[in-house]
Order: C-alpha cells, then structure tokens, then sequence
C-alpha cells in the first residue's frame, strides 16, 4: 500500500477510471507514480475490476493473472485463429466491468485484438469493441517495448499492421482511447536531473548533458551499495556469482516453498537462494512496517533460521514472505467475480543484488546505481529505463561513457506520442507547480 496520498493528478485519472466507461491510457515518465495508481486502484475501486498483466512478474506485482492465462490464449500470433471459450470463461469475462492492463507497452497489437474479440465473443456484443468492457491500460511506451518474436510474427506484424505497438492495434479503428499523461515526478526531486532523464527519454541527449552525465558517471563506484544495472543476463549472472565467491566462509541456500498451480517458472525470487553473510542483497518487496521497499539495497549481516540485513546502517531481521499468485473465476451462487488465490511461493524477499537485468530493474528505484551498458545497447528505452531507476544525479555511477548509440528511440512511439491528444487536468491552485512538464513532443527525425 502507498504510504502516501495521490496527487490531484493521480486522485484525477482514479475519478475518471471510477466514474466514466471510457477507454483509458494512463501513461507518463519513469517515478510518475503510474505504479502507485494502479494499487490504489486496486485497493478503492467500487467497479468489478480484472487485473492482467504481460508476463508473470509483472502480473505478481500487481496482484494480478498473466493476459494468456486470463483469457485462456495460445502462445504467438493469434491473427483470426478461432478463441476457445468454456461456459467459465463466458461467465468469468461477463461480469468484467472495467479490464485493467499494466505494462502495456509490452502488449502487442495481435494481443489486444484478440482480447477485444475474446470479449466481443463472450459477451456476445459483436459490434461493441472489447464488448463493452472498459479498458484502462498502464504503461511508458518510452521504457518498455513489445518482444519482437521470430521472423515469422515479425512478417504478419509487417503485413497486417502499422507497427508491433498496441496502440496500432486494429481495436483502436472501433474505440477511441482516452489518454491522461501523469507529469509529477515523484522518484526524482531535482530539476536539472530530470530534465537530463527527460532528453534521454526522448532522445534529444545533447554534448553538454551527456558530459554532465559522463562526468558523474566516471567516479569510482562505491565498493558496496551500489547495484550494477546490466543489458545482458549473463553479465548479471557472473557479476552476482564472482561477488558470492569471493566472500569468505560456505554459502547457504534456502529454498523456496512453492504450492499449488503456481504454472510454468514464473517464480518471484529464486526457488534456491544462495546467501553468504556479506552477501549484498536486494528486496523484492515494501515491507508492512516499512523498514524497506521493494528495491532496496543492503547486505547480510548474519543467518540462521532467518536472514538479518543491514539496510542504510539499520539491521533488521527478515523473514520468508509468501507470494500468491491469483486467477480470477466466476461464482454462480454468488454471481459474482471473485479473485482466487491458486498458488503460493514462499521465500525470503531477497535476491543477491550486486548486479540485475535493466530488464528487470523495470518500475523499481535505487538511490544509487552502477550502469553497465556492455557492447552495446540493443533495445529502445533501455538506457532510460537504468538512468531513471536512479533517485539523485549523485547516485549515478558508469561503468563507461555514454555513447550517442546508446539512446534508441523507437519511432512508432514518438509518432504516436507527438500525435497523441491528452486530456489536461486542471491543477488546483494549492497543488504545487510540478517542476519540467513534459516538454511537447516535437516529431524530430530519427534517433
Ligand atoms: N502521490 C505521491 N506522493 C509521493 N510519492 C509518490 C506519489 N506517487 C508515487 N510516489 C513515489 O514515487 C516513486 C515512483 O512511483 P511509481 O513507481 O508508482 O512510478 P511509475 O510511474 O510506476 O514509475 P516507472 O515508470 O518507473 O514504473 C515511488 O517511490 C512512489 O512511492
Ligand atoms: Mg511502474
């Protein structure tokens, strides 16, 4: 739960959600609280509300089911293959008053089709699109792109659409899609640092920023408390693995619990988690007394049938926590939709946290973090999504300069964003004047 209360931004989007049908895209730049909206959405919702997801982190983050689970999809292109649908489903998508979708970005157009046209069919509503459910998608197209897949789907996408994007889904032909941009950063508090995220963002990152940020970037990284943000999985890997080895003394493994229908390997932590004392560590949750959040860093100090980590000079004992994973069912005695819980993980809320995938770094914030871009950076929004974990300029360490290749823009998404109309809330005079509004999108040539 949100330890604070929404903006008159946030708290305008939440009226518009509860009280108007409308198809809504909640977007807005990385730490503008699209995250802290959606949960307490969650939370305060007076409509029959389905939350779904693109993958199965994403879906457990929000306490949510995964799309292809929801509606019971085949894997890859769906195109006009005919949706299978039991008398559960029907029901299930017929008490739906309001579909909200988190981490949109990652949905492809073919996706969102087939969930308009699953919802036209079981609600038999033929003409209405997505049979009249409301949809409110959550997500920053600048961070997040959809997966391309082989080169088949890449050849149907070309065919049969303007781009992979959801917003060029063939839905949108039937539905308008009301957006509301958030433009309060919440993560970042200086002005000059947001302004250089925002430049990154769009790809408009001059000499004298990228010197700023190279500048920064160049000290020397503190030796511990600092998580490295890196393209490659296997960087990741042997970064975590060199660190764990060169401790001193025998590493213990705690293993998760896992039960019931928990379904593929989606799990939220590892299943065996090597620890070491000394070992830096991460959460992978906010704790209810909020000692910590999901992203903070610190390192073991000592375990035994619990691990203790020290986090900012405070030493706390952490304890297993169980994860539940959802699905959604309808009850005909009630006649009500009920959210089930199908499957439990329990582990502790800890990964070893000298080195995450940017990937994976997604809708978290460090105060301080070491970016290692590698080679190369190899997909649009990725060097923003690291700079923009990071809470202060001071925070930011480089494991080498910034180069001009390193800032990929995909330009479905700056053609749809430039082109976007957005629904302006008017500020109450008593809200603050949020510092850099987004600049205006400027249809410049390519990145
Ligand atoms: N109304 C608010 N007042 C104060 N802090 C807030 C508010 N909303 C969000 N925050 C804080 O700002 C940070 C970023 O919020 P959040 O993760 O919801 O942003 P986001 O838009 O989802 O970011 P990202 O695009 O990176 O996922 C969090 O630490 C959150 O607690
Ligand atoms: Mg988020």
């Amino acid at each position: 739960m949100p330890a604070h209360s929404l903006s008159y931004e946030q708290a305008a989007v939440f009226e518009a959600i509860e009280k108007t049908r409308d198809h809504i895209f909640v977007t807005g730049r990385a730490g503008t609280g699209k995250s802290t909206l959606l949960s307490h959405l969650a939370w305060h919702t007076d409509k029959q509300v389905v939350i779904c997801a693109p993958t199965g982190v994403a879906a457990l983050n929000v306490g949510g089911q995964t799309i292809h689970s929801l509606f019971k999809l085949p894997i890859g292109v769906i195109a006009d293959h005919e949706l299978e649908q039991t008398q559960e489903l029907r029901k299930l998508l017929n008490t739906i008053d309001t579909l909200v979708i988190d981490e949109i970005s990652m949905v492809n157009a073919d996706l969102l089709d087939a969930i308009d046209r699953s919802l036209r069919q079981a609600r038999r509503r033929k003409d209405e699109a997505f049979g009249g459910v409301q949809v409110v998608l959550f997500g920053d197209p600048y961070q997040l792109a959809p997966v391309p897949g082989d080169a088949d789907e890449r050849a149907y996408f070309t065919d049969r659409y303007r781009s992979m994007w959801f917003f060029d889904a063939q839905v949108w032909r039937d539905a308008e899609l009301r957006i509301y941009e958030l433009t309060e950063i919440h993560r970042q508090h200086e002005d000059a640092f947001k302004e250089m995220l925002n430049a990154v963002r769009h790809g408009r990152v001059t000499a004298e920023i990228a010197g700023v940020l190279n500048e920064m970037g160049a000290r020397p990284a503190p030796a511990e408390g600092a998580i490295t943000l890196a393209t490659r999985n296997d960087t990741v890997n042997r970064i975590n693995a060199a660190a764990l080895g060169r401790l001193p003394g025998r590493s213990l493994t705690a293993a998760a619990e896992v039960s019931g229908d928990f379904g593929g390997r989606t799990y939220p932590a590892e299943e065996k988690l090597d620890l070491k004392v000394g070992a830096q560590v991460m959460f992978l949750r906010n704790d209810v007394d909020q000692r910590w959040v999901n992203g903070s860093v610190g390192s073991v100090t000592k375990i035994d049938t619990n691990v203790y980590v020290e986090v900012d000079g405070d030493e706390y004992e952490v304890e297993p926590v169980t994860w539940e994973k959802y699905r959604y069912s309808y009850s005909p005695t009630t006649k009500e939709l009920r959210r089930d819980v199908v499957g439990e993980f329990t582990q502790f809320p800890l990964r070893l946290a000298w080195a995450v995938t940017i990937h994976k770094s997604q809708g978290k914030t460090y105060d301080r973090a070491v970016v290692d871009l590698g080679s190369r950076v190899f997909s649009p929004g990725q060097t923003y999504v690291a700079l923009s974990r990071i809470t202060d300029l001071s925070g930011l360490y480089l494991t080498r300069p910034l180069r001009p290749a390193d800032i990929i823009v995909d330009l479905n998404v700056r053609r749809f964003m430039s082109e976007a109309t957005r629904i302006r809330v008017p500020r109450p005079a008593s809200a603050p004047d949020p510092a850099g509004e987004p600049a205006a999108e400027t249809a410049t040539a390519t990145s």
